[in-house]
């Protein structure tokens, strides 16, 4: 027998986040699906971020009760009530109509933080206002500074608690399948042009309403102000400030007032010096396998970042996370948060705010299920029940 997902465009019949990627794919037009899954070169390292976490095996307990269960972290000294946090991703009017709006929405009902991005196709005020809860800002550390600077200042005044600053696209990735649907920057080939009226749906609730988003969140400084994600990627590369060094996270410091992450760290030392530079966060990353072909997988080195500064700052993992039993590997090994990209986007392409919550709600149920199987009551004892899969 064949085994088959449901083959409706029902995201509420999903069971797993694997199926709501099913129906994302079905949503999608191509180039807008090759944006959202898409990673560097051969894809080595977007392979590696979910090969990773077979190599962990768990030792659950038994006959222990379990019967009630607490999901809850501790993040920048709050409480959390999951270990979860929707990570930043650029263009998500692309997958849903005012797609950062909805992803925050469903992130504040959850009780957990979303992080909006640079290249957010919304103000970040409007997400803020229009969604309530926990408001991260991610930054790009754009050439012109004075852009930076003015995102720093809107963040602050909005209510932003945390400022993400991304280290690892100075220099931008190579996303052959993504640079495939382009004839050149900007301008779409006919057949991924064409290729959109399969996909009405998509049309319909995507296009037709405001036409392509563009990138409202930065859009004053555009110099084109029909700044969409086709036809500004060019800007963006060169707009990335390959200099940057660990002096702009002082200057960052000190202009900041709540709490800094720095987000694409892989490396101990690199760690180490985050934490003596007082930054309250990092998130050990790789950019979900899009910058550096090649490189480790973030579950593969957070071990040892966790180890060396996670009783100094806030230690947050992210790439490859599709499990609950993914999540609680990932806090048994040490991180103190789990953020989410694709895994959400698959919400979001298939069903707007409503797909969200259904990704979110797939992963706490999963993330308790798997506390219950261990044979533990809360997170900080699953550290305890893993193992090298070899084991
Ligand atoms: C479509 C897409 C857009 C992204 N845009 C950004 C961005 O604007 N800023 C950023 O720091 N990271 C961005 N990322 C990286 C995510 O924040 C995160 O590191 C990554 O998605 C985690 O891997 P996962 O997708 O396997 O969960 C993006 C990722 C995706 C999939």
């Amino acid at each position: 027998m064949q085994r088959r997902f449901h083959s409706s465009c029902d995201f509420r019949k999903a069971i797993t986040i694997e199926e709501l990627r099913a129906i994302a794919k079905r949503r999608l037009p191509a180039f807008a699906l090759e944006y959202l899954e898409g990673g560097a070169e051969d894809e080595v390292t977007l392979r590696r971020n979910r090969d990773a976490f077979e190599r962990i095996a768990f030792v659950p307990r038994t006959l222990a009760d379990v019967s009630k269960r607490d999901l809850s972290v501790e993040v920048f000294g709050k409480k959390s009530p999951l270990p979860i946090a929707i990570a930043p991703t650029g263009s998500s009017g692309l997958f849903a109509p005012r797609g950062d709006l909805a992803l925050a929405r469903a992130a504040a009902s959850f009780g957990i933080p979303f992080t909006q991005s640079t290249v957010s196709t919304l103000r970040l005020e409007t997400v803020v206002e229009g969604a309530g809860g926990q408001h991260w800002m991610q930054l790009y550390m754009l050439k012109d500074r004075s852009v930076t600077e003015a995102i720093v200042s809107r963040a602050a005044a909005a209510g932003s608690e945390a400022l993400v600053l991304t280290t690892d696209t100075v220099v931008f990735g190579n996303r052959e399948w993504d640079r495939r649907h382009y004839v050149r920057p900007g301008k779409l080939e006919l057949s991924s042009t064409l290729e959109v009226l399969l996909h009405p749906r998509w049309m319909w609730d995507v296009l037709v309403p405001n036409g392509m988003p563009v990138f409202e969140n930065i859009l004053e400084f555009m110099p084109d102000k029909n700044a969409n994600p086709v036809r500004t990627r060019a800007f963006l590369v060169r707009q990335m400030d390959p200099s940057i060094t660990f002096k702009e996270v002082a200057w960052l410091r000190s202009i900041w007032p709540r709490k800094l992450v720095v987000k694409g760290v892989l490396d101990v030392e690199d760690a180490g010096r985050l934490a003596d530079a007082g930054v309250d966060g990092i998130i050990v990353s790789n950019h979900g396998a899009r910058q550096l072909d090649g490189s480790v997988s973030p579950m593969d080195v957070l071990p040892k970042i966790a180890e060396a500064v996670g009783g100094r700052l806030c230690v947050m993992v992210d790439g490859g996370f599709r499990r609950g039993t993914d999540v609680v590997k990932a806090i048994g090994l040490g991180a103190h948060l789990v953020l989410l990209g694709r895994a959400t986007l698959y919400g979001l392409a298939a069903g707007g705010e409503e797909g969200v919550k259904h990704a979110l709600g797939i992963l706490r149920e999963e993330i308790d299920r798997t506390v219950g199987l261990l044979g533990v009551t809360s997170l900080s004892e699953c550290a305890t029940r893993l193992r090298p899969a070899s084991y």
